[in-house]
């Protein structure tokens, strides 16, 4: 068999291992036998619900309530600081209002609809942008008058392929510690979901790690990839990916053994 078939064979089988795990999730998943609901967990209030549910007249804000615990989760550490943070669909409005409210007065807010009506809701702290998302000239223009970004929510158009280009086209210009967020990510087997696990496939890439059996403070080390180094982790929840940015950049990714007592089934 020569190099390339022998390429062509290991894709191939490659390809129908991960089909087939797929198979196995969503099967695992289906199956998931209905467990009675416990009492929810008492916790801190959480700042976006309130003001969403304060939110009785004015400017609209449309969310999925379980959102509200997602953002908390990832954005709490920007809290009250000179944080710059992007939304794409603006629609009524009432969504700046609440990043501007949690973030506080530090806060520089950019939002961005292909509206042209969405242009109103520009004041001295929300600078908005009329464009399509999907047009990476767009982001071009974009990122030359707009500095690096602490914060991502995209929550327009929602088609996958107006996520891919979003994401492709922020992620880079995101600063260290930042983070991308995409909603509304629906339905089994969606597009989006498919080119995340890529992402998050080679997140995992571990040819070049090397087994140090001397150095028990590098036992195994990998130098990272570009993307590792990069990029921390990907999240996923119903509806919602967030991808964080490494808050400085990681040249290895080292297992070191401490302790001296081992068994000696394993080196
Ligand atoms: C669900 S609404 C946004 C809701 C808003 N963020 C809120 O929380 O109330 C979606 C918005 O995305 C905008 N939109 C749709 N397609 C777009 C695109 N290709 N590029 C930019 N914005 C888009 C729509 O005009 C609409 O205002």
């Amino acid at each position: 068999m020569n190099g390339q078939s022998k390429f062509f064979e290991s894709v191939l089988s490659s390809s129908l291992m991960l089909v087939n795990c797929i198979g196995r999730g969503f099967t695992y998943n289906r199956n998931w036998a209905a467990t009675p609901h416990s009492q929810p967990r008492t916790s801190d209030p959480n700042p976006f619900r309130a003001f969403f549910n304060a939110r009785k007249e004015g400017r609209g804000i449309w969310k999925w309530d379980h959102y509200f615990d997602i953002y908390d989760r990832h954005f709490r550490g920007f809290r009250g600081r000179d944080v710059h943070v992007l939304e794409i669909g603006v629609y009524s409005g009432g969504s700046l209002d609440m990043w501007r409210d949690y973030f506080g007065p530090g806060a520089r807010i950019y939002g961005v609809d292909i509206e042209p009506a969405c242009k109103s809701y520009e004041s001295e702290a929300v600078k908005i942008f009329i464009g399509d998302q999907s047009d990476r000239n767009f982001w071009h223009r974009f990122r030359a008058q707009v500095p690096t970004l602490d914060i991502v929510i995209d929550d327009g158009g929602h088609h996958p392929e107006q996520q891919i280009a979003t994401f492709e086209e922020l992620l880079p210009h995101l600063r260290p510690g930042g983070i991308f967020l995409c909603e509304d990510v629906h339905g089994v087997f969606n597009p989006f979901t498919s080119y995340m696990h890529g992402v998050t496939h080679k997140l995992n890439d571990f040819e070049q790690a090397r087994e140090n059996t001397e150095d028990t403070h590098r036992r195994i080390a990998c130098p990272t990839t570009p993307f590792q180094a990069a990029v921390g982790s990907v999240h996923f929840y119903p509806f919602v990916t967030v991808a964080e940015r490494n808050a400085t950049p990681i040249a290895e990714l080292v297992a070191p053994k401490h302790g001296t007592q081992w068994q000696p089934h394993l080196k």
